[in-house]
């Protein structure tokens, strides 16, 4: 509906501007999208040179495979790659009209972004954020016009996944959350919307799965191989369990689950041990190279 009041006229059609806080994985993929799709100028956000550099990287490699597999052209490449620059903080970044937080997984710092970004942008940017666990109106609860802050969750590889998880806070407003549906759909995605609970709709079904096929490793049900085998060819997935746990990062399964566990406070939801025993060793999945499997 058109009815909302006549100070704000953002649309996600005159979003020209993104910034993206955090250069890992997530943010990057989310950038990549957002420049070569929706053809938005990209600013990227981290604190970590190293990071930062590895995520453009990886932007480039995947911008060059698009160009090789008729996705785009080389001029498209081109034009998307000049929309994007870097900066180490938020004190030096550029006004933008929407904000995703893409940074790990930690309620203080996630927080903290919040109330920077508040300090240092305009009243009407949009600032959304990739949690996958943390509750939405606690996030902005630390912006200075929480009415302005949403969840977008984008899944793992970004410019492969079709879906984004919408997620209104408990202060959202309509327009935030309109024009944060229509960007998604700018950005080539489908989206669907979650109540504000732990783990939204895909987390909420998928990490209890995966915790289940971890339980079953440790019972000796079967072997890691047929635990997978048995999901992914019977039930159709792309991936098992196991295989996407490492995927996802074994670190980011528990995290989630030890979310799901607290705050719901029902015991379905008790991190496997043997989940807890891997991450405690450091197996994290595919980035360490020894997760489940052995990457090495
Ligand atoms: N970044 C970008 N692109 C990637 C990628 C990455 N990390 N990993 C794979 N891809 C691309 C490949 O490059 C390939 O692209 P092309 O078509 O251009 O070649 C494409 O994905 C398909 O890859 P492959 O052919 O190598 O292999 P595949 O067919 O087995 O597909 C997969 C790989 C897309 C990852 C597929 O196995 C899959 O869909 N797995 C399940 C993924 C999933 O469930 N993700 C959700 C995780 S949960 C989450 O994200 C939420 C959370 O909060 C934890």
């Amino acid at each position: 509906t058109s009815s909302t009041s006549s100070t704000c006229s953002t649309t996600a059609s005159n979003i020209k501007s993104m910034c993206v806080v955090g250069a890992g994985q997530m943010g990057i993929g989310i950038g990549l999208v957002a420049a070569r799709v929706a053809k938005l100028n990209v600013q990227f956000i981290d604190s970590s040179p190293v990071q930062l550099e590895k995520g453009l990287a990886f932007l480039d490699k995947l911008l060059i495979k698009d160009v090789n597999k008729g996705r785009c052209t080389e001029d498209e490449r081109a034009e998307a790659k000049s929309r994007i620059s870097t900066v180490s903080s938020i004190s030096e970044m550029a006004s933008a009209d929407f904000v995703i937080e893409a940074v790990s997984e930690n309620p203080e710092l996630k927080l903290k972004i919040f109330s920077e970004l508040s300090e240092k942008l305009s009243g009407d940017t949009i600032l959304a954020t990739n949690t996958s666990s943390i509750s939405i109106t606690k996030i902005a609860s630390a912006a200075r016009r929480p009415e302005n802050v949403i969840g977008m969750h984008f899944m793992n590889p970004v410019p492969v996944m079709k879906l984004v998880e919408v997620i209104p806070g408990l202060q959202t407003s309509r327009e935030t959350l309109d024009i944060t549906l229509e960007l998604a759909k700018r950005m080539g995605k489908v989206t669907t919307m979650s109540q504000d609970v732990p783990g939204f709709i895909a987390n909420r079904l998928l990490m209890p799965y995966i915790n289940e096929a971890v339980i079953a490793l440790q019972e000796g049900i079967a072997t890691k191989e047929d635990i997978d085998t048995t999901m992914k060819l019977g039930t159709n997935n792309p991936m098992g369990p196991l295989t996407l746990a490492d995927f996802i990062g074994l670190d980011t399964c528990l995290a989630i689950m030890k979310v799901l566990h607290s705050e719901l406070g029902d015991s379905k939801y008790r991190p496997a041990v043997l989940l807890q025993k891997y991450v405690d060793a450091g197996w994290l999945g595919v980035k360490t190279g020894r997760g489940i499997y052995d990457y090495h």
